[in-house]
């Protein structure tokens, strides 16, 4: 049997907040509390008047669209690496958010920044790209710029929201680990199992994502109710969700939400998730209580690579 509809939210349930000020530099106040609201009490708001030119998008679209159509065998020799750089297979497999194994009708590309390989940090490294790929390089490097430029903005917005100073954040992403992904969904016809769909539920790992998304749908949303609720795409803007490190470092006062793929709409579905990692070393840890113990607190590093060692298998991630 097919897997039942999901309820079309009118989008207004999920805010829509003008950033326009705040990308001006101006940390205005009902800007900051809306969106500190929306992190509470959802986990999920769209942002429009962001400041990201809508051609850097159109950039890293053809660029990979390009990438995604050549043959398997190619794509194949820059699959992930260990550091989550490269080509992520069509249908890999993954555990996911759950003890079974579940497929993916999904294939995705990804970066990072640019760095050496670091005896002291599993994450750095340097990027991968296919052969003849310097449009795919150049466009999604570009667009990494643009999207830590916006990740910087919202990090104040996430400061003032939470009462600490506007730099809170700014000072724990101040060497960022953020990875940017491009993600291809074939359309899937009444899909009859939430282990085999565009992405199985589950809650994004990092301090939040900047998700852009096409006219073709497919983002849903679990609500407090366990209802899943669809996420439509609004031109103009991001969807920005929270991570479950920020839920951790905030103690849960904001919500990493679990959300799922589901491309139910008969064409192919393309999205270009910015997922923003602080430096390595931050700690795992409610960040705002007085005790300052970090005795056994796992570090991002060791919480990101014990993650993605279940999420991403074919990745071959020592442990
Ligand atoms: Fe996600």
């Amino acid at each position: 049997m097919a897997l039942p509809k999901s309820r079309r939210l009118d989008f207004t349930e999920i805010p829509v907040v003008d950033i326009s000020k705040l990308v001006a530099g101006d940390d205005d106040s009902a800007t900051i509390d809306a969106i500190g609201t929306a992190c509470r009490n959802i986990g999920f708001v769209y942002v429009k008047n962001h400041g990201v030119a809508p051609e850097l998008i159109d950039n890293v679209l053809a660029a990979s669209g390009e990438f995604f159509s050549r043959p398997m065998e190619d794509k194949n020799k820059v699959v992930l690496d260990e550091r989550l750089r490269g080509y992520l297979p069509l249908r890999y497999r993954s555990y996911e958010g759950e003890d079974n194994a579940a497929t993916s009708n999904q294939e995705g590309f990804w970066m990072g920044t640019q760095r050496p390989l670091n005896p002291a940090n599993r994450l750095d490294g340097p990027n991968v790209w296919p052969e003849n790929g310097d449009a795919l390089r150049n466009a999604m490097e570009t667009y990494y710029t643009a999207a830590s430029g916006l990740a910087g903005h919202l990090q104040r917005a996430f400061s003032l929201a939470l009462g600490q100073e506007s730099d809170f954040f700014a000072r724990m992403f101040d060497r960022q680990q953020s990875l940017l992904k491009v993600n291809h969904y074939p359309p899937q016809d009444n899909p009859t199992s939430v282990s085999d769909i565009g992405v199985v539920p589950h809650s994004d790992e990092g301090g939040f994502t900047i998700l852009w998304q096409d006219e073709t749908g497919g983002l849903e949303i679990e609500s407090k109710s366990g209802e899943w609720v669809v996420a439509p795409p609004l031109p103009g803007t991001y969807v920005i969700n929270l991570g479950n490190a920020m839920q951790i470092w905030t103690n849960g006062e904001f919500s990493s939400t679990p959300h799922r793929v589901i491309n139910r709409y008969g064409a192919d579905r393309y999205s270009v998730p910015f997922f923003a990692y602080p430096r390595w070393d931050t700690p795992m840890k409610p960040l705002f209580d007085d005790t300052d113990d970090d005795g056994d607190v796992e570090i991002c590093e060791a919480y990101q690579v014990r993650k993605w060692r279940r999420i991403f298998p074919i990745a071959n991630i020592p442990a």
